[in-house]
């Protein structure tokens, strides 16, 4: 969507802060010996706490309120009897409505110190969304969003997921601009235009390259050991750059 009115503005800060502090909550309360179930009902709690809905069961009927991912998972992760180890590398991804408008947050984490390889690969993650965003202002080219997560992911020697990509949000969860892709596509000739308001998650991988549906209609994979991280805001495009709509103070 395009933000117009003050209304719109609020509306958009409100839900943002609230997915943003929901998902900075679940990454605090992760433990070994916890089921991804537990995870998602304590986060579906304190989202409904916060006056929020979870976007995916409103919108696509999704079984269940977050997105959750372990080690191979890469994105649409559903919540389970899956028990979280120590070391694992996870994915919570939070998107909410609120009052009809939409926010959408995500972020990857080791369960326990983080150690190496998972370090660099979650530096690298959370760089390729700073450097994402460092693009973003009115009449900016939607393609390099794209050109500087694939640049930052190659300088670390990591691959990008090519089927998974950044979107337009606002008053429904997946909004126009549809698919902005993680790598750079000359043939994408798309503007950003004055307030729209779009997500940024870049998908960094162990060399992957495509994440594939496994049979239960959700959840995205790749091979055993190529690990992916994701990390996602949404922003407002302004004149000056992005306004980060998913902070949590
Ligand atoms: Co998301
Ligand atoms: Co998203």
């Amino acid at each position: 969507m395009i933000a117009q009115t003050n209304e719109d503005f609020d509306g958009l800060r409100a839900v943002g802060r609230v997915v943003a502090l929901t998902l900075r909550h679940m990454m605090s309360i992760v433990k070994p010996g916890m089921s991804t179930l537990e995870l998602d009902q304590l986060g579906e709690s304190f989202l409904n706490g916060l006056g929020a809905r979870s976007a995916p069961r409103l919108m696509y009927q999704f079984p269940g309120a977050t997105c959750i991912c372990v080690n191979n998972e890469t994105a649409h992760g559903i919540p389970g009897k899956r028990i979280i180890q120590l070391g694992d590398l996870i994915n919570i991804d939070v998107s909410a409505e609120m009052n009809g408008y939409y926010g959408d947050t995500g972020a990857s984490m080791m369960v326990g110190t983080p150690v190496e390889p998972f370090t660099s690969l979650l530096d690298t993650g959370r760089l390729a969304l700073e450097n994402a965003l460092k693009t973003v202002r009115s009449g900016s080219y939607v393609n390099q969003i794209g050109k500087a997560i694939e640049d930052t992911a190659k300088r670390g020697g990591y691959s990008v997921i090519r089927n998974l990509g950044s979107h337009g949000i606002g008053t429904r969860l997946h909004d126009e601009p549809q698919f902005i892709a993680g790598y750079y596509d000359p043939n994408d000739r798309r503007i950003l235009k004055k307030n729209t308001v779009i997500t940024i998650e870049p998908f960094v991988s162990m060399g992957a390259v495509k994440a594939r549906e496994t049979g239960d209609g959700w959840t995205l994979v790749t091979k055993p050991h190529q690990f992916t991280v994701q990390f996602e805001h949404t922003l407002i495009v302004t004149d000056d750059g992005p306004l980060i709509l998913t902070v949590a103070d």
